[in-house]
């Protein structure tokens, strides 16, 4: 059986800045609240006519260049979303015919905030077994597109953007450690997108019937806390470390208040644990690849490192890696 590890790592984020002070316009709401809830300060947006393929190809172009690999070479696309373009063609089949991936199989996962480790975990089993030399997975999303910009209790929370990476047979002592992948359907109504009517960002004067997510925050929060802990501890056992063994974690990027938590359940110092959610807001599946493609940038992650990932979303669904960087 092969190691795997990550060998490249790519991003976008849309130019386009919504800071707490635009949304004091649009709803009754302040900075002051939005911080000290939730730690976020502005988010990005999709700029007009820029859909969900057009991130997730940019992700994709730079994990393959960071990767040196030819797109002729490879073999296998994955894309987290829940907001992909249409329902089919897929947005990974959109991602291969822009990068000219002509040999790569190619299909989404659909598992919210969590579809990114879920994609992970899923690209990691076809090099493990040696089916596949190597994978693409990114997650992108153009979350804002799901939200009613008039409720003020989910609309700071969402942002766009994508972050992707490239999957490779590495040397032993390297790569993916462990895994652990979860599912509670049964709280599944604490988050769902439902149909109404709202009004689209940019067409404040027309109403039409759009669907929409639909949040029971505190709730949420309370499930989140729980599952991300867990989710942590499981998967520094299976992979047969201690939580003191961990250099960084690269949390879901929710709310900084969940955060928190988290590393307070775990008894993990927070100067250990990545956090960018002031600048990207909530961007479900992309938001623990783009924060992993920061905390490396940043040097916050060295080679050698243990890096734990966690995150939780509608579903709901928890996973989590370790990684040997
Ligand atoms: O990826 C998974 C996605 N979602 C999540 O992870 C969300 C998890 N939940 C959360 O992050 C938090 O529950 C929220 C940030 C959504 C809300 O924070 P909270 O501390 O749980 O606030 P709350 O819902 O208990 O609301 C407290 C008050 C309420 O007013 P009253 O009823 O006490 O008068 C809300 O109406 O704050 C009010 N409120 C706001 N006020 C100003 C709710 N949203 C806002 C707002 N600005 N944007």
């Amino acid at each position: 059986m092969n190691n795997v590890g990550i060998v490249g790592l790519g991003h976008y984020l849309p130019k386009r800045r919504l800071t707490n002070l635009d949304l004091e316009k649009m709803v009754k709401t302040s900075d002051e609240w939005i911080t000290t809830r939730t730690g976020i300060k502005e988010r990005r947006i999709a700029e007009k006519g820029e859909k969900n393929s057009d991130m997730a190809v940019k992700a994709a172009r730079e994990a393959i260049k960071n990767a040196r690999l030819d797109p002729e070479r490879l073999e296998l696309i994955i894309v987290a979303t829940i907001s992909p373009d249409s329902s089919f063609p897929s947005l990974a089949c959109l991602v291969q015919k822009a990068i000219h991936a002509r040999k790569a199989a190619a299909f989404d996962v659909s598992a919210a905030c969590s579809g990114f480790l879920y994609a992970l975990t899923t690209a990691k089993q076809f090099i493990q077994t040696g089916l596949y030399k190597n994978a693409l997975v990114i997650a992108s999303e153009k979350i804002t597109s799901y939200v009613d910009w008039n409720d003020r209790n989910t609309c700071i929370l969402f942002g766009d953007g994508a972050g992707a990476c490239v999957l490779a047979p590495v040397r032993k002592d390297r790569g993916i450690l462990s895994e652990y992948l979860h599912a509670q359907g049964h709280f599944g109504d604490l988050m769902m997108v439902v149909a109404g009517e709202r009004e689209p960002l940019d067409q404040k004067t027309k109403t039409i019937l759009l669907p929409h997510i639909a949040m029971q925050g505190q709730e949420l929060f309370r499930v989140a806390v729980h599952s991300m802990a867990e989710a942590v501890e499981i998967a520094v056992h299976k992979a047969g470390l201690k939580l003191s063994d961990i250099d960084c974690v690269v949390p879901h990027q929710a709310n900084d208040r969940i955060i928190t938590a988290v590393a307070r359940q775990l008894e993990i110092p927070k100067d250990k644990i990545f956090v960018n959610i002031d600048k990207y807001g909530n961007m479900s599946a992309a938001s623990i690849a783009v924060a992993l493609y920061e905390a490396v940038k940043e040097k916050r992650i060295q080679k050698g490192d243990i890096v734990a990932l966690v995150t939780f979303g509608a579903g709901l669904v928890s996973a989590a890696n370790v990684v040997r960087w």
